[in-house]
């Protein structure tokens, strides 16, 4: 579970005649598993590919199929369109998306789409050409002029033996953009920089100087901003979670690279620049000197290695909006000692750095962790602890408090 359950929505989930149409099950049981309760409709087509039965197990709910059946004691078509928060069809085939733009009411599904006053998010899957096809563009295109909204496939072998775009969106990637559809929208228009993971500094071509970082929190950063709607960019090195598809993806090597790429985005040479830098990567301290330009034979007689200090970046960027305070500054800070210690580093750094938050942990707590313990320190005086839970509720916290700075 990884947000508020008071944003528990309920989700119509359409699912027509496509060879994709199992993959519908893993979007219902995630949505499901998040607290959200989900109706499914299903064409005729789509009872051909999977069964009522099946969706009707995941969801808890009766399936809706048949104009006729089950007369006034069921729950009514037109009913579910006033009931749902947001109507997703996945698959869709180009057969729906073309009756859906021509305005056909033949199916329960095209009548929910008719009739709903709640977004409609389409994730169409066919065959590369049927998707490329000038008819079904068009289609595309004046729907989402009309305000529906598509989550594009992907490019990738089909079912069908050819090879194109036309593959359904990864499921948990559906599932992303439902729930930005119907997330409170408090980071609607912000524009939100986080760094995340560990940086590389290599020794020779084939060894390197890291940490234990898993990029874990940064990831979750930026799903939990994508979901309350911002426009999302993301400067990271080697992660061990996802980043949504829609999120921007930086990937970098070495803190020098963080280091340009973060000053970059943040105060970009002439255009707009970020409202958001949150600095969640572990960036390394020190680099060796020199890095060898072949591997270090195990039989040489490397002794030790020359270590230099690295770039600060939180305090570049902190120098740099000290006096306009914008964009708003978010860094971490890691600690092994006691809490009294790293409550003073964090303000310590608070200070040195000229930032708005510290969000302190302990190393323990937090590497390569699906949990975290944080207390988050601000300018206020005042401290806040978060006690140990999953990294997406840490993420919500930390963001609730940047919507105060
Ligand atoms: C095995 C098989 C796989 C199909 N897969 C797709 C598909 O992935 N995308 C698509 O647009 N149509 C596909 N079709 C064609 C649709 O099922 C057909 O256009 C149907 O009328 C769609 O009805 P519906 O949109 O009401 O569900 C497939 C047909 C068959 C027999």
């Amino acid at each position: 579970m990884d947000y508020d359950l008071s944003e528990k929505r309920k989700v119509v989930l359409g699912i027509t005649g496509s060879i994709a149409a199992y993959k519908a099950v893993e979007v219902a049981r995630q949505l499901v598993s998040y607290g959200h309760e989900v109706r499914c409709v299903m064409t005729d087509s789509a009872q051909k590919f999977i069964t009522p039965l099946t969706m009707q197990s995941v969801t808890g709910n009766k399936v809706v199929s048949d104009f006729w059946e089950g007369g006034s004691a069921e729950i009514g078509h037109i009913e579910i369109a006033s009931w749902a928060d947001v109507v997703v069809v996945a698959p869709a085939t180009a057969d729906f998306v073309a009756k859906l733009n021509a305005g056909f009411a033949e199916s329960p599904l095209l009548v929910i789409c008719l009739a709903t006053k709640a977004p409609i998010l389409i994730a169409p899957a066919m065959n590369c050409n049927m998707y490329t096809n000038v008819k079904t563009q068009e289609n595309i295109q004046a729907l989402r002029s009309r305000g529906v909204f598509f989550i594009d496939p992907e490019e990738g072998e089909l079912a069908c033996g050819s090879s194109g775009v036309g593959r359904l969106a990864d499921p948990q990637e559906i599932f992303y953009a439902t729930r930005r559809l119907i997330s409170r929208a408090d980071f609607k228009g912000k524009r939100v920089l986080i760094t995340a993971g560990p940086t590389r500094e290599p020794i020779d071509p084939v060894r390197y100087i890291s940490n234990r970082s898993s990029g874990k929190m940064g990831v979750a950063l930026a799903r939990e901003a994508y979901r309350r709607g911002a426009e999302v960019t993301v400067i990271h090195g080697p992660l061990k979670s996802e980043l949504p598809r829609s999120v921007k993806s930086v990937e970098i090597v070495t803190a020098q690279e963080m280091y340009e790429q973060v000053l970059a985005h943040a105060f970009p040479a002439g255009g707009i620049g970020v409202d958001v830098v949150i600095m969640a990567a572990a960036v390394a301290d020190f680099r060796p000197k020199e890095t060898a330009p072949n591997k270090i034979k195990k039989s040489g007689v490397l002794k030790s290695i020359e270590l230099v200090k690295n770039l600060d970046i939180l305090l570049a960027l902190g120098e740099k909006r000290a006096k306009t305070r914008n964009p708003l500054l978010i860094g971490f800070a890691v600690e092994t000692g006691e809490i009294e210690d790293l409550i003073n580093e964090a303000r310590a750094k608070l200070e040195r750095k000229h930032c708005d938050l510290i969000v302190g942990n302990f190393a323990q707590d937090a590497f390569d962790l699906e949990t975290d313990r944080v207390w988050l320190v601000d300018r206020s005086g005042k401290q806040e602890e978060v006690s140990t839970t999953h990294k997406s509720r840490i993420a919500t916290k930390i963001l609730d408090r940047v919507l105060k700075l």
